[in-house]
């Protein structure tokens, strides 16, 4: 069975057919979704199909994107929902200065302060680190206890291996189909089977054939497909061992 270990199903882009998408993915052995939360009212949407079908799980936070709707209110919100049978992580969570390199100090901030809900409830998290690697390592290396996965991971293989060491799990998206993935491969290369967990991120990031249309869980087997390449394994042991990696870090019986 596969386990889509980051997946968007409360984005609007399934307001249509997020019931029949979600039935065709689970039809084709997606046997368990986690729905990671960008905001207060997304994570509350992701607790919600959580409650709906019992093969989709949740995790809450604020992404940095969304860091100028993290009031207190806001805050408060994702901490309570944070304390649902089946949220299974904090995120996603993390810092983003592609997208806005002016609020380092706030995006750290609210960082560390989810990270220590994350650490209260005993629960992983899920990071987001898009160009911003250093201060990532920074703040984990903080936390020697805390455990989760660096989504859709961008780095290099240097700080995978500390990351490994450290007791992290990597996730791994459609863009290890692309053709410019030379150093995401590297990281495929070294990362032990046993820590890796595979992602669609849908709506986006469709693999290679489908780039650029709308991802569902399904088009997971592309991703699955690549990594057995790159590793000389069979795809069944991929999806086996993948699946097994997302049960324990996110402590699905
Ligand atoms: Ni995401």
């Amino acid at each position: 069975m596969i386990f889509d270990t980051h997946s968007h199903y409360d984005d609007k882009a399934f307001d249509k057919d997020q019931e029949e998408v979600l039935g065709l993915a689970h039809e084709a052995g997606v046997g368990l979704i986690v729905d990671p939360g960008c905001d207060a009212e997304s994570s509350e949407a992701a607790i919600a199909l959580a409650e709906r079908f019992d093969f989709v799980y949740a995790a809450v936070g604020c992404h940095p994107e969304e860091l100028a709707s993290c009031s207190e209110e806001a805050y408060a919100r994702i901490a309570e929902l944070a304390r649902h049978p089946k949220c299974v992580a904090i995120g996603e969570i993390g810092l983003d200065y592609y997208w806005d390199d002016t609020h380092k100090e706030e995006q750290k901030a609210l960082f560390r302060r989810q990270i220590q809900l994350a650490l209260e409830l005993c629960k992983p998290i899920i990071v987001h680190d898009r160009e911003a690697h250093g201060d990532c390592m920074e703040i984990v290396r903080d936390y020697p206890e805390l455990r989760g996965v660096f989504h859709c991971y961008s780095g290099s293989a240097e700080m995978a291996k500390e990351l490994l060491k450290r007791g992290w799990y990597l996730g791994f998206d459609g863009p290890v189909t692309y053709k410019n993935a030379r150093k995401t491969i590297e990281v495929l290369e070294i990362c032990p089977l046993d820590r890796m967990l595979i992602e669609t991120d849908s709506p986006y990031l469709s693999p290679v054939p489908l780039r650029g249309k709308r991802n569902d869980s399904r088009n997971l087997r592309y991703v699955i497909e690549k990594i057995a390449e790159v590793r000389g394994e069979r795809p069944e042991r991929i999806e086996q061992i993948t699946w097994e990696n997302g049960k324990r870090l996110f402590g699905i019986e």
